[in-house]
C-alpha cells in the first residue's frame, strides 16, 4: 500500500470515528439515540391523545389524568425504606411499578386512596405497548407535567425490570402526618428536607378528590394548570375557612373560597427547616423548575442504578415556552395576611391581584 493511500485510509478512519453515532429509525420518521427508546415515541403519541386528551394540563374534562399521573410517580417510588432493609425486612423496590402490578394490595393502603383510578386508567396503555409498569408510570408522569405551562422537562430513563414485589404499607406520607414524621420518612427513602420541598413543586398543579370527598377537584392554589409558584404564596396565607364541610383528617383552614389546604403543606411551609427553601421559589421560577427536575431524576430511579438504564429523555416533549405572570397576593389579601416563616429573608413584596376577593374554581374531574 502506498504512503498516499495509507494517509487516505487513516483520514477515512478518522472520519468514520468522528461521524455521529447512527441513530435508530423510529416510527413517523423520528429517530432516537437508542433503538430501545423508539417504543416510547409510540407511547407518547398514544397517551397524549388518549390519556391527556390532546396534551392538556388543565381546564379540560380529562384534566385530572395529568395531575394524577404525576402523583403516581411518587406513590410508586416512595415505597422504599432503608430502615426496613436494615431490619432484615423487604423495604420495597422503589420506582418499580409494584403499585400497578400489585394494585389490589397497594391501592388499598390508606395513603393511596384514589390512586386506583389512575393505575387502572394507565394499565391498558402499558400492556398495549408491552413496556414495564415502572417505566410507564415515570414516563406518563413526565409527559403529563410537560403539558403544564411553565412546567419542567423531566429526565426519562427506560429499562426498569417489570418484576416486582408489593411495597410494604405505611411508606407513603399522609397529609395528617407531622412534618417531623414526613421528613423522617422521606430521609429513609433518600430525600432530604430540602429535596422534599423541591418535590412539593408538584402541588403547584394539584387538586384533592378524597380528603374531602364531597368537593372533588378542589385545587391547592388558584392556578392549578400552570407550574407557577402561586402555591408557595397561598400556602403561607392565614387560613380562615374550609372550602367544603371541613374539617377533614389531613385538612387545615384555607385562605380562599374553593381552595384546599393540606395540613402537611401548611406545616412544611412554616417549619424553620424548610421555610426558606419554600419561600425562595416565590421569586425564582427557574430555581423551582430546575430543582424539581433535579430531584425528580432521583425519585424516578429510587431502587435502581440509573447507569443501568437507557436515557430516552429526548422523547419527553419540551414544554411550551410561556411567560407566566409573577406570583401575586390574591385579591383581597395583604402582606399582613402572610405568615412568613423564613427567618433569614423577609417575605417578598408582591403586588395584590386587583378587584374583590374571588373564589377558586374547581378543576373538572377526570
Ligand atoms: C411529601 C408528602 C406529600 C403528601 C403528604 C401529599 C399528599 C397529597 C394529598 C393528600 C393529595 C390529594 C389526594 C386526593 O385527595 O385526591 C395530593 C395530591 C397530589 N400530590 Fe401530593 N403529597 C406529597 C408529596 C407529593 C409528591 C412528592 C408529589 C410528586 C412528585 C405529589 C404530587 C401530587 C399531585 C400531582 C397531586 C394532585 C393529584 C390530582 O390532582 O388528582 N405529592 N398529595
Ligand atoms: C424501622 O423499622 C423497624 C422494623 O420494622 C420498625 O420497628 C421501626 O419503627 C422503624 N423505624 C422508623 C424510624 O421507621
Ligand atoms: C409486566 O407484568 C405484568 C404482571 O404484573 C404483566 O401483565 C405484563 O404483561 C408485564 N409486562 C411486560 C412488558 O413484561
Ligand atoms: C357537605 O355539606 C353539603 C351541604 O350541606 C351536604 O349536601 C353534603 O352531604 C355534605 N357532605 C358530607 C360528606 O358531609
Ligand atoms: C387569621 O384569621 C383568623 C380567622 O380565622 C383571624 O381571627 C385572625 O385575626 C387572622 N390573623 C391575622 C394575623 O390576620
Amino acid at each position: 500500500m502506498s504512503f498516499k493511500s495509507l494517509i487516505a485510509l487513516s483520514a477515512l478512519a478518522v472520519t468514520v470515528l468522528a461521524a455521529p453515532p447512527r441513530r435508530a429509525a423510529c416510527s413517523n420518521g423520528r429517530t432516537a439515540s437508542d433503538a430501545a427508546c423508539c417504543v416510547w415515541f409510540d407511547v407518547l403519541d398514544d397517551i397524549q391523545e388518549n390519556l391527556f386528551d390532546n396534551a392538556e394540563c388543565g381546564e379540560d374534562v380529562h384534566e385530572g389524568s395529568c395531575d394524577q399521573s404525576l402523583r403516581l410517580t411518587f406513590h410508586d417510588a416512595i415505597g422504599f425504606s432503608k430502615n426496613l432493609t436494615a431490619h432484615g425486612q423487604f423495604g420495597g423496590g422503589g420506582a418499580d411499578g409494584s403499585i400497578m402490578a400489585f394494585a389490589q394490595i397497594e391501592t388499598n393502603f390508606h395513603a393511596n386512596v384514589g390512586v386506583d383510578e389512575i393505575v387502572e386508567t394507565q394499565r391498558p396503555f402499558a400492556l398495549k405497548h408491552n413496556v414495564a409498569f415502572g417505566d410507564f408510570i415515570q414516563f406518563a408522569g413526565a409527559v403529563g407535567v410537560s403539558n403544564c405551562a411553565g412546567g419542567p422537562r423531566l429526565q426519562f430513563l427506560a429499562g426498569r425490570s417489570n418484576i416486582s414485589q408489593p411495597s410494604p404499607d405505611l411508606l407513603v406520607p399522609e397529609p395528617s402526618d407531622a412534618a417531623d414524621k414526613i421528613f423522617a420518612r422521606m430521609e429513609d427513602a433518600g430525600f432530604s428536607i430540602i429535596d422534599t420541598v423541591d418535590l412539593l413543586a408538584s402541588h403547584t398543579v394539584a387538586a384533592q378528590d378524597k380528603v374531602d370527598a364531597s368537593i372533588p377537584g378542589t385545587p391547592f392554589d388558584s392556578t392549578p394548570s400552570t407550574f407557577d409558584a402561586q402555591f408557595f404564596v397561598e400556602t403561607l396565607l392565614n387560613g380562615t375557612l374550609f372550602p367544603g364541610n371541613g374539617s377533614n383528617v389531613g385538612e387545615v383552614l384555607s385562605p380562599l373560597h374553593g381552595e384546599f389546604r393540606l395540613q402537611s403543606d401548611f406545616e412544611i411551609a412554616r417549619d424553620s427547616r424548610s421555610a426558606c427553601e419554600w419561600q425562595s421559589f416565590i421569586t425564582d421560577h427557574t430555581k423551582m423548575v430546575t430543582k424539581f427536575e433535579s430531584v425528580m431524576k432521583r425519585l424516578a430511579t429510587v431502587g435502581h442504578n440509573p447507569n443501568s438504564l437507557t436515557d430516552c429523555s429526548e422523547v419527553i416533549p419540551v414544554p411550551k415556552a410561556v411567560t407566566l405572570p409573577p406570583p401575586t397576593l390574591p385579591a383581597g389579601q395583604t402582606l399582613g395576611d402572610v405568615q412568613g416563616a423564613c427567618a433569614a429573608t423577609p417575605f417578598p413584596r408582591l403586588s395584590t391581584a386587583p378587584g374583590p376577593a374571588t373564589s377558586v374554581a374547581p378543576v373538572p374531574p377526570s
